[in-house]
């Protein structure tokens, strides 16, 4: 058995001696338990043990000084597209030069040009391409991720992209879970023909996901120019027949009451919510619905952010996510997302950190192995650079300040 044991680590952060229930929501958001002076144990590819350095055990194994450093558990990253062909940063100056997203969309870019690219790749380069994304995020501190298809948009084109993320599922020490994206914008073959895509996503894609074992969950973008409320509630009904539960994007642009399509769809989470009236934060409140808030876009995008304050202060859960896609983050950066949440949409550093570590777990429906430092759970664990406190991670949000990450019991290089 191999064994790693960290001493004198300044502060142990997401400590828990028992699981939560479930997400993490209001008051309990706040509430990121810390242990001072400590020591964890891991052996092989779990926590073992730990607690305060008073009590510290003796090994035989690797020992780890983190004198000052802070230990805490990996980023869970609930809601990514990181497998696409190729960037998109002449939309990014179009966009500098007055375009809106939607207008470029509109037009055959954002989406359906990623689309094409992804058509005339080969799987083994897209493969090559998604894994060094993996890596990359994997040393700014991810260890579990949710990767959405949906620049496919044709049965041969999606299901290279799923195939793809099952390869990645089983060629890296990450979390990893597969989202069904068919319905993220009509392509241009189906312009004419709203039914017929539909009819492609009901009876061709969803069988053969099915039959290949490729997805966890569907989502749809649900949005004025993409899909509408009815046409999300007939692909999620029809994605649970087939095993697949939902996540819907939802009120980016504009509020058309896929919120509420989501909850009628047991949704596991609802995602963006830049958009948002006070029915739609009172549904959700009522619900199991976790509200997946994805900084970075708006950010790139320059439109408003989440009202992160008031749907914490309405009680409903909130994850935080990356949105890694070439068109509106092409960043997976979680340090920046938690940096982002705090300066932008005024979130404390500890509902930022709760936000991305255990709630992005559950968003993922993986909260029993990661996102916490808990016996038994997996050993994926970042250790800061020497700083002064946690509020310092979001505060000094230029640098660079992981050490080292580890994932599964193995250092990220
Ligand atoms: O989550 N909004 C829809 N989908 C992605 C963007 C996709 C793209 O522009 O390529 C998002 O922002
Ligand atoms: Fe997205």
């Amino acid at each position: 058995m191999k064994q790693i044991l960290f001493r004198n680590i300044r502060q142990l952060v997401q400590v828990r001696t028992q699981q939560p229930d479930g997400p993490l929501r209001g008051k309990e958001l706040q509430e990121l338990p810390v242990l001072e002076d400590a020591w964890l144990l891991v052996e092989d590819d779990r926590i073992a043990d730990f607690g305060q350095m008073d009590n510290c055990p003796d090994i035989e194994g690797t020992q780890i000084d983190a004198n000052g450093q802070l230990l805490m558990p990996a980023w869970c990253d609930s809601h990514t597209h990181l497998v696409f062909a190729t960037s998109r940063e002449e939309e990014f100056v179009d966009r500098i030069n007055g375009l809106s997203y939607t207008e470029i969309a509109a037009k055959g870019g954002g989406i359906l040009n990623s689309a094409k690219k992804l058509a005339a790749m080969s799987e083994e380069e897209l493969f090559q391409k998604a894994k060094q994304r993996i890596e990359e995020i994997s040393g700014m501190g991810t260890g579990a991720v949710e990767i959405k298809s949906g620049y496919g948009l044709s049965l041969k084109s999606e299901l290279k992209m799923l195939r793809v993320i099952k390869r990645l599922r089983r060629e890296s020490n990450l979390a990893i879970k597969s989202t069904f994206l068919g319905a993220h914008a009509l392509p241009a073959a189906y312009k004419e023909n709203r039914e017929g895509y539909i009819h492609l996503i009901i009876e061709e894609m969803l069988p053969e996901i099915e039959a290949e074992n490729l997805a966890d969950y569907i989502d749809v973008f649900c949005e004025k120019g993409f899909f509408s409320p009815e046409e999300t509630a007939r692909i999620l009904s029809s994605g649970r027949d087939y095993g697949l539960k939902a996540k819907v994007h939802t009120n980016q642009f504009n509020s058309l009451g896929g919120i509420q399509t989501a909850i009628d769809h047991q949704a596991i989470s609802v995602d963006h919510l830049e958009v948002m009236n006070d029915e739609e934060i009172a549904a959700l409140q009522n619900s199991n619905t976790i509200a997946t808030l994805l900084p970075t876009a708006p950010f790139f995008l320059n439109d408003p952010y989440a009202p992160a304050r008031a749907l914490i202060d309405a009680n409903v859960p909130v994850a935080l996510a990356s949105d890694y896609n070439p068109g509106s983050s092409p960043s997976g950066n979680m340090p920046l997302v938690i940096a982002l949440a705090c300066i932008k949409m005024r979130m404390l550093p500890t509902e930022a950190i709760n936000a991305a570590t255990i709630n992005g777990a559950f968003a993922m429906e993986v909260a029993h192995e990661v996102g916490s430092i808990q016996k038994g759970k997996k050993a994926n664990l970042i250790l800061t650079k020497p700083i002064p406190s946690l509020a310092y991670i979001p505060y000094a949000f230029g640098s660079n300040l992981i050490d080292q990450v580890m994932i599964n019991g193995n250092w990220v290089s």
